[in-house]
């Protein structure tokens, strides 16, 4: 009888020990992100990927549970949840900041707290980040979408110039001025025209905000107002550059033939388009590339390791 009690007693010590062992064999991460806008195509595409990827890496020893958040294009929204994630004790953040004005006071927040922080699509000041091993930015150069915008419009045989002036004569669609992408795309598309010896003529700027019905309104009032002088339309989006599409063809302007549409970020929509014609050329601003590195930097803030500063993922020109 002892040696049955023994025996049992013994069983009952495996069992329990193998279940322990399992238990703490099981981490679970939580993961919090806060999205600039849900209502933008492009960090749609963007948060989509990040969470499916993410997910894609879990094992039967690592879960993430995330939490993925609308900024709901607001300051104080988005500082509120950053708030939140700090108080639910979060492993890791993920920032798409509304402002990037706003980037000093939410990374001192974050750090002070003790969580690693993974800055994503709108490009802070350098000054935030210095020797930070647990703050990153994870984006692409945006000179280099411009600088692509302008050299399509170079490599086409009249150079842009549709009635043969000698001057491209040109409107821009700008994204969120405040943004980085949206001043460095302005102003490096134009540089590669004039940096190739092109004369250019801006008939208007606007602000499109980065929308879609923006891009179409904008367009709509410029054709109104110039005409013919318009040759190329530069968006500094594809959202606002499909607006800009409707309101080139409500005017009777035919993209390719009387005019030039760019736009950057290459949605599929947008590439469908340059095969066809529709539009001239856009960027590939590659959401993949983006927010799998802004996991796999996620994933090496929470193993502990040390993360660079600065993660940079390449455009891509599509014509
Ligand atoms: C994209 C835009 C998007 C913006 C949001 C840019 O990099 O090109 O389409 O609206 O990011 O911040």
């Amino acid at each position: 009888m002892k040696k049955v009690l023994a025996i049992v007693l013994a069983l009952v010590m495996i069992f329990s020990f193998a279940a322990c062992g399992k238990k703490d064999e099981t981490k679970t991460y939580k993961v919090g992100v806060s999205i600039y806008q849900f209502d933008d195509n492009f960090m749609t595409l963007y948060r989509n990927e990040l969470e499916s990827y993410m997910k894609s890496l879990e094992t039967d020893s690592v879960k993430y549970d995330i939490t993925i958040v609308d900024g709901k294009n607001d300051m104080a929204t988005q500082s509120e949840q950053i708030d939140t994630f700090i108080t639910q004790n979060v492993d890791v953040i993920i920032l798409n900041l509304v402002q990037t004005s706003s980037a000093e006071a939410l990374v001192k927040k974050v750090v002070d707290a003790g969580i690693p922080l993974i800055l994503i699509n709108r490009e802070p000041a350098a000054e935030n980040m210095t020797n930070n091993p647990t703050v990153c930015y994870v984006g692409a150069d945006a000179r280099q979408s411009g600088t692509y915008q302008g050299e399509i419009v170079v490599g086409l045989d009249n150079h842009g110039d549709v009635n043969g002036d000698g001057t491209v004569s040109y409107i821009m669609i700008e994204g969120d001025p405040e943004n980085t992408d949206a001043q460095y795309r302005t102003e490096y598309s134009i540089k590669a025209l004039t940096d190739a010896g092109i004369k250019v003529e801006c008939l208007t700027d606007q602000v499109g905000n980065w929308k879609q019905e923006k891009g179409e309104e904008i367009t709509a009032s410029a054709l109104a107002q110039y005409g013919e002088k318009i040759e190329v339309v530069f968006c500094n989006n594809d959202a606002m550059a499909l607006g800009a599409a409707a309101a080139i063809s409500a005017a009777g302007r035919t993209v390719g033939k009387d005019i030039y549409l760019l736009g950057v970020d290459a949605l599929q929509e947008c590439q469908d388009m340059v095969k066809a014609g529709t539009m001239t050329g856009t960027v590939l601003n590659d959401h993949v590339g983006q927010s799998h590195k802004a996991v796999d930097a996620a994933i090496k803030a929470l193993n502990g390791e040390a993360l660079d500063n600065w993660y940079w993922v390449d455009y891509v020109k599509i014509q």
